[in-house]
């Protein structure tokens, strides 16, 4: 869907069912009332300083702010004069209470591996890695890259980073060298810390290997940590590369957490932008912990009792936010598991949930749309009853896979959460609130106190109900990221130059007679595949970096279960493509940029479709990739012929 071509955009999802909350769920709820929501968003909205001041309240500060707010976007800055720590506030601050000895994180291996780490021993063991990073010469500010699998080692190397602030930098672990150097370089990372591999569906995924690669173009790397996972050989170079254990087999478990100011930078997350290189989103230090930490709470409606499964990998902001810093900011137990969802069998998600009576559990439509293609038989063999709350991210949910969820994995019981976010939100925006919000299926229905959204034209008009447009923020929140690293200039650009005043970050969506959202999907030239953002752009520029490629145009179309899958429109130069040589640009792109990259369909095409002025018009590629047969306006098309001979361009 674009917006270049019309104003407002046509909304054709009809849906008409509602769920109230239990009454159970809300009785014991932590907001358990419309009233109470509405109080605390009337009164976030009015008076931002009063109301983030007194939620404030709740972490722990080495010293107090002086200012809750201090100037507007694109330039806000939150807590001003305050210090804090992350990872004093995620474990030491628990350490004084009756949680000293409970599960912090609950972690299973793909191989059925298990370990638990309670606050006390993550405390420990996170203190101890923050001493061996300092022996690494590493100092506050430094960058460190994390490309890992997903195993406790990077929780502790996360929050070892937090304690003496130099800000991490985590890689996807299925991204390939190529992008592990981009960034690094981009970073100007200092060390690397990963593993000799990762299990993924019973195969390694050789993360030392790939490091190894990257290194030879990211010349900042000074050293890099290596954790023992698969114990595979891989070459170990000395003086640049140690092993994690060897390393933490000497040092002390003293370590104090450093007084940082609450704006300093405690993370880049690299994600794609339509343009250019991958945009290093920056978060600092108290906005983000005091976003994630209320989140979790509000959203999941965490308690001590639970046991809450975020199914998301850290290499995402899902994992950072929702795996690791609001479920521990609030004492709670984590669960993470290291592997797919279909290894060794199609029910290893409902298997781990009966294993540890899961409560909480929180995955993506992506998963889902996955689960009921499986069929039904893999959740009914397994003991749900234990979950009392759903989750879901990423991109919008169809209303029949909403259904499915409720019923064959929440019993009907668990309310949903449809929670809409971003990378560059840090924290939950707009999300049903479990024990208050009566839901729709597709919808994620409210804004969360202190966020103020608008649907708005392109021109910055607010729209009436039901009409597409904009999603916009009209107010800073402190969980907002705070630039893009390096490029100031682009992060003004890219979200706060199309609307005046706002914040925009590329969704279209509508608001409904009830006041929900309902999230139409990005505006931009970017995919959303499995839950994720790539670049068009970049996936063009790997095709064309292959020799027999002259030119190249991405687009999406809709795919069962990816959401959406990736279509590339080739120009070959010399000979005719054929299915060799397809598979042979599939694993181009692959090695480029990762496997989540790899096209789906490759079409071979003498031209594309163009405007006089030379701009590939990718909303008519679209309309092939999708197999519609009429095409949206072609007046500006340069060439006609072009369209027929590319609908006979076949996959
Ligand atoms: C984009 C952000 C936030 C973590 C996962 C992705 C889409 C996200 C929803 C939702 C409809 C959603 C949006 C957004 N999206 N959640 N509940 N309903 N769409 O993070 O890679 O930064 O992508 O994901 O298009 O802009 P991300």
């Amino acid at each position: 869907m674009g917006i270049s071509s019309a104003e407002s955009i046509t909304s054709v999802l009809q849906e008409t069912r509602t769920f109230p909350p239990p009454a159970e769920f809300t009785a014991a709820a932590h907001i358990n009332s419309e009233a109470q929501y509405q109080d605390l968003w009337e009164r976030a909205k009015d008076d931002p300083n009063g109301f983030w001041g007194e939620m404030a309240a709740g972490l722990h500060w080495f010293k107090k702010w002086d200012k809750v707010l201090d100037g507007k976007m694109p330039d806000a800055k939150w807590f001003v004069g305050g210090r804090t720590n992350v990872s004093y506030n995620c474990l030491d601050r628990h350490l004084t209470t009756w949680r000293k000895n409970k599960a912090a994180i609950i972690w299973e291996g793909e191989p059925g591996d298990t370990r638990v780490l309670t606050y006390q021993d993550l405390h420990r063991e996170v203190c101890k890695f923050a001493n061996v990073l300092k022996k690494l010469g590493i100092k506050t500010g430094d960058r460190v890259t994390l490309y890992m699998p997903m195993i406790p080692e990077l929780a502790i190397a996360m929050l070892a980073c937090t304690r003496i602030g130099a800000p991490h930098s985590i890689i996807f672990g299925g991204f390939s060298a190529d992008a592990v150097a981009e960034r690094n370089n981009d970073a100007q990372a200092k060390l690397v810390v990963t593993a000799d591999g990762g299990w993924r569906r019973g195969k390694e995924i050789e993360l030392k290997n790939s490091v190894d690669a990257s290194l030879e173009k990211s010349p900042t790397v000074e050293n890099v940590v290596v954790v023992r996972r698969t114990g595979s050989p891989i070459v170990m170079e000395p003086g640049r590369d140690y092993w994690w254990h060897d390393l933490m087999h000497e040092a002390s478990a003293d370590c104090d957490a450093a007084e940082l100011d609450s704006e300093h930078p405690l993370f880049i997350l690299y994600t794609s932008g339509s343009t250019g290189k991958p945009k290093g989103v920056l978060h600092t230090t108290a906005g983000y912990l005091l976003g994630t930490m209320l989140t979790s709470k509000w959203v999941f409606d965490l308690k001590d009792e639970d046991t809450y499964w975020c199914t998301a990998d850290i290499g995402w902001v899902t994992g950072h936010s929702y795996i690791i810093y609001g479920p521990l900011a609030n004492g709670a137990t984590t669960l993470m598991y290291e592997g797919a969802p279909n290894w060794p069998h199609d029910g290893r998600f409902w298997e781990i949930i009966e294993k540890y009576k899961v409560n909480i559990f929180y995955t993506a439509p992506t998963a889902i749309r996955a689960f009921v293609k499986w069929g039904d038989e893999w959740p009914n063999k397994f003991d749900l009853t234990s979950l009392r709350l759903l989750g879901t991210v990423g991109e919008p949910i169809n209303p029949e896979a909403w259904m499915w969820y409720h019923h064959v994995i929440g019993g009907g019981r668990c309310p949903i959460v449809d929670t809409w976010w971003q990378t560059e939100t840090g924290a939950i925006m707009i999300s049903p609130l479990p024990g208050v919000t009566t839901t729709k299926p597709g919808s994620c229905t409210k804004p969360l106190p202190g966020v103020v959204p608008d649907i708005v034209t392109k021109s910055g008009e607010s729209l009436p109900a039901n009409a597409g447009g904009l999603l916009v923020m009209t107010q800073p929140w402190p969980s907002m990221l705070r630039t893009l690293y390096g490029d100031h200039e682009r992060y003004v650009r890219t979200y706060f130059s199309e609307i005046a005043g706002c914040y925009f970050a590329g969704d279209g969506a509508r608001r409904d007679a009830d006041g929900y959202y309902w999230i139409m999907g990005r505006v931009d030239d970017v995919l959303n595949v499995a839950g994720h953002r790539l670049s068009t752009m970049e996936i063009e520029s790997a095709l064309v970096s292959h020799p027999r490629v002259a030119e190249a145009a991405v687009v999406g179309f809709p795919h069962d279960l990816k959401g959406e899958g990736i279509c590339c429109f080739v120009t070959l130069t010399g000979s005719d493509g054929d299915d060799q040589m397809k598979q042979e640009l599939k694993d181009h792109v692959r090695k480029q940029i990762g496997a989540l990259a790899t096209p789906d369909m490759i079409r071979f095409s003498n031209a594309l479709p163009k405007t006089r002025s030379g701009k590939i018009m990718r909303r008519l590629l679209r309309d092939i990739a999708a197999g519609r047969e009429k095409t949206g306006d072609t007046t500006t098309l340069e060439d006609y012929t072009v369209l027929a001979t590319l609908r006979a361009s076949e996959e």
